[in-house]
């Protein structure tokens, strides 16, 4: 027997905390396209995958299933405006680039810019894509991986990188570390 009430929530989503805020870039041809992605995992190990979960509806939408490519770009806390403006503008009537001081890169050829404020990015090819509902999942091999170099030491140090998190229309900060795999060993 519990010792504490749990409450049945009447609305039963799939909610989660935390999940990173990304910034997702995808190119066809000379178009180029960033948008805020929160629907974003690992899924394996080895072969590195990742997944990020799109609505058809998306501008960007058709750009990533005629590309099947996709750089995600890990924002820092400082870029929560633009994280907000480019989940709320579309690029077919906008440059959010432009619109929000973000600086296109080209680190690998033949994969979307990344966008040089971000401090991590992941350039995958997509290997599948599920339509499971509202959103259409593209699961991704990580290709090449980056991150800005004081940001790794020897691995990701991800409270210099200090992400953001989303839930249920909030943004919250991310960063302290509390300790290492294997603690208790
Ligand atoms: C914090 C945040 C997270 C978001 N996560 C997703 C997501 O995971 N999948 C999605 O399809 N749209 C997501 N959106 C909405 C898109 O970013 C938004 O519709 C954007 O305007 C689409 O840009 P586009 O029209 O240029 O493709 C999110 C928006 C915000 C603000």
């Amino acid at each position: 027997m519990p010792t504490k009430e749990k409450m049945p929530k009447a609305d039963v989503r799939a909610s989660l905390y935390p999940v990173p805020v990304t910034l997702v870039t995808c190119c066809l041809e000379q178009q180029v396209n960033v948008l805020t992605v929160s629907w974003t995992g690992i899924l394996c190990s080895s072969p590195p995958t990742v997944y990020i979960s799109v609505r058809p509806e998306r501008f960007s939408y058709h750009i990533l299933k005629a590309s099947l490519k996709f750089t995600i770009n890990i924002p820092t806390k400082g870029m929560l405006h633009s994280v907000d403006r480019c989940g709320n503008t579309s690029g077919e009537s906008t440059d959010k680039f432009a619109e929000n001081g973000l600086t296109k890169v080209t680190l690998v050829p033949g994969y979307p810019p990344c966008i040089e404020e971000c401090k991590h990015h992941l350039f995958c090819d997509v290997v599948s894509v599920l339509e499971l509902g509202s959103h259409h999942t593209f699961i991704g091999l990580v290709k090449h991986e980056y991150a800005d170099a004081d940001c790794i030491s020897p691995e990701i140090q991800y409270d210099r990188i200090m992400p953001i998190a989303y839930c249920r229309k909030e943004y919250y900060g991310l960063g302290e570390k509390l300790g290492r795999y294997g603690l208790v060993s």
